[in-house]
């Protein structure tokens, strides 16, 4: 079973290159079953109806989050009607909407977590715990995990942490496709981050200036995602039909053509 996982989807230009990109992606990789990161869909992060809808429409499975994922308030009402969408389990007790969900597809039950790190990030319940306790509950063949954090050394902890107990750990949130993907020593599939679908010549997204400055001056500014072509970026994970572990991991990063 191939699984297509897309990270991070920035604004208008990340959700139009991922319409624009996604069935011929899902054609040519023979694509069963696809997870897109939407934590950053709408200008301002977040994701409203709209946007997750246009995200499943065209062609995702599962629409995971982040630590945006209540900068719209429609979030709430997205979260407690799709099973869909689903926001890091890690959240407190209480918060609304989903941490899990598990599907069927192609005769396999797959479950779908997600996570968030809490370091250098807002104060969260422990995701280590908060997933040991869901995979206890979780009965499916194939579990991946998204892993929303931003320091490497969590994410790779949580890899080692879920290594045999899941078919994979993948990381978002900082935009950057890392060079590691790796099947772990008990066969879980790794990769420390999958990168952003969003506009190329940005600084992870935003307007390039708006970050330089914040350096730069060290003031405030509000930032904006920036325009112009976008990357799509992701990796597939091809999945042992008999033991449904983690067979091979090929990342895919689609930039626009260079002048
Ligand atoms: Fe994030
Ligand atoms: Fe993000």
């Amino acid at each position: 079973m191939n699984i297509l996982v897309i990270g991070d989807v920035v604004g208008d230009s990340g959700t139009r290159k991922l319409c624009e990109e996604l069935s011929g992606l899902k054609e040519k990789y023979a694509v069963d079953f696809c997870i897109v990161n939407g934590e950053n869909a709408c200008s301002g992060n977040g994701i409203t109806r709209n946007k997750a809808e246009q995200i499943l429409d065209a062609g995702a499975d599962v629409i995971t989050l982040g630590n945006h994922t209540f900068r719209q308030k429609e979030a709430v009402h997205l979260l407690a009607n799709n099973e869909r969408v689903i926001r890091p389990l890690n959240f407190p007790k209480g918060t609304p909407g989903r941490g899990a969900v598990i599907l069927e597809k192609c005769g396999k039950k797959i479950a779908v977590l997600n996570a968030q790190g809490r370091v250098y990030m807002d104060a969260m319940d422990c995701p280590f715990t908060a997933v040991e306790n869901a995979l206890e509950r979780i009965k499916a063949d194939i579990i991946f995990v998204d892993f929303h954090a931003e320091a490497t050394s969590e994410k790779v902890s949580m890899g080692y942490f879920l290594d045999g107990k899941v078919t994979a750990v993948f990381g978002t949130h900082t935009h950057v496709q890392t060079a590691d993907a790796k099947i772990l020593s008990r066969g879980t599939g790794y990769i420390t981050d999958v990168g952003m679908t969003g506009p190329y010549h940005s600084c992870l997204g935003v307007k390039k200036e708006i970050p330089l400055n914040r350096f730069i001056h060290c003031m405030p500014e509000r930032f904006e995602f920036a325009d112009g072509p976008a990357q799509l970026s992701g990796a597939l994970f091809v999945v042992d039909d008999e033991t449904n572990r983690t067979k091979e991991i090929l990342p895919i990063l689609m930039v626009p053509e260079q002048k």
